[in-house]
């Protein structure tokens, strides 16, 4: 038996023992975000620490709950706080939440995060929506025995981010008067902020926003047939772009005062989604 697999379904049991709802979307708040849980209309929530074998976040500004509940009637789950590759965890550990919420019944998996800007003309504050990623700078949380019932042993990867969902989300902007920026999302491993080489880099790469977490989320869901969906707040501009030395409390504190715009988004995307389905 694969032990992640074991450790998967026992923590599904212990999930399960506390509540039997059943999410169509999932959401994982990024840092600073996580307040948009606090506003839903909530029937239940789990601590993670809660639940047996659980990888428990310790970052400032991560709460580390799933909440689960009503946006506009439809059911969701979301995580206020994630598990992150730098906090030492297994790459599997990492996505073990995802697989969880997909167990539960969640078809659709929504990514947000904080990131920083690499793109041309972005302004902290601007909301950039994941078009694609480039994770090969993190282990993918794929390695080892492949769990069929899970996913095939190699899946295809030319669409993580779905287009009926990029759709949704972008004429929700359009709608809320948002200028929604697009874009490639780079994963590295953090803790550190990137260097400016490291950043020019990811530049000539392909690289619009830089981030130390999603990317890895999205590759698990998509493994499992998830739709998945990606929306960036621009924390910052990336390390040789902006002048100023990075620091997680601006990162936490442009998240802050992005946030009700961000709310009104997420809302929408939310019940536009189920319409859309
Ligand atoms: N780099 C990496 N991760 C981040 C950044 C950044 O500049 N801002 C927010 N998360």
């Amino acid at each position: 038996m694969n032990p992640f697999y074991d450790k998967l379904l026992r923590c599904y049991e212990c999930l399960r023992e506390k509540t039997s709802f059943e999410p169509v979307t999932a959401v994982v708040l990024g840092s600073g975000l996580g307040g948009y849980a606090d506003e839903m209309e909530q029937v239940a929530s789990v601590e993670y620490r809660e639940i047996q074998g659980f990888p428990v976040s310790t970052v400032p500004g991560h709460r580390g709950r799933f909440v689960f509940g009503y946006v506009e009637d439809v059911p969701v789950v979301v995580m206020q706080g994630r598990v992150h590759y730098y906090e030492g965890y297994d790459i599997h550990d990492v996505v073990l939440p995802i697989r969880l919420m997909k167990l539960m019944g969640a078809e659709n998996l929504l990514l947000t995060n904080a990131a920083g800007g690499i793109q041309e003309g972005m302004q902290p504050g601007d909301f950039m929506m994941i078009e694609d990623h480039i994770t090969q700078f993190v282990p993918s949380p794929l390695t080892g025995p492949n769990v069929e019932s899970l996913g095939e042993r190699f899946p295809d990867m030319s669409q993580v981010y779905d287009q009926g969902i990029r759709k949704v989300i972008a004429e929700t902007a359009k709608r809320l008067e948002i200028d929604l920026k697009r874009g490639v999302y780079i994963q590295f491993t953090g803790p550190n902020f990137e260097t400016p080489a490291e950043i020019r880099m990811a530049r000539t790469l392909g690289a619009d926003a830089v981030g130390m977490s999603t990317a890895v989320e999205a590759m698990a869901a998509r493994h499992m047939g998830m739709r998945v969906g990606g929306i960036s707040v621009i924390s910052n501009l990336a390390c040789g772009i902006s002048p100023m030395p990075l620091s997680h409390e601006e990162v936490q504190m442009a998240a802050d005062e992005a946030a009700p715009y961000f709310k009104r988004l997420l809302t929408q995307v939310i019940s536009g989604l189920s319409r859309e389905l």
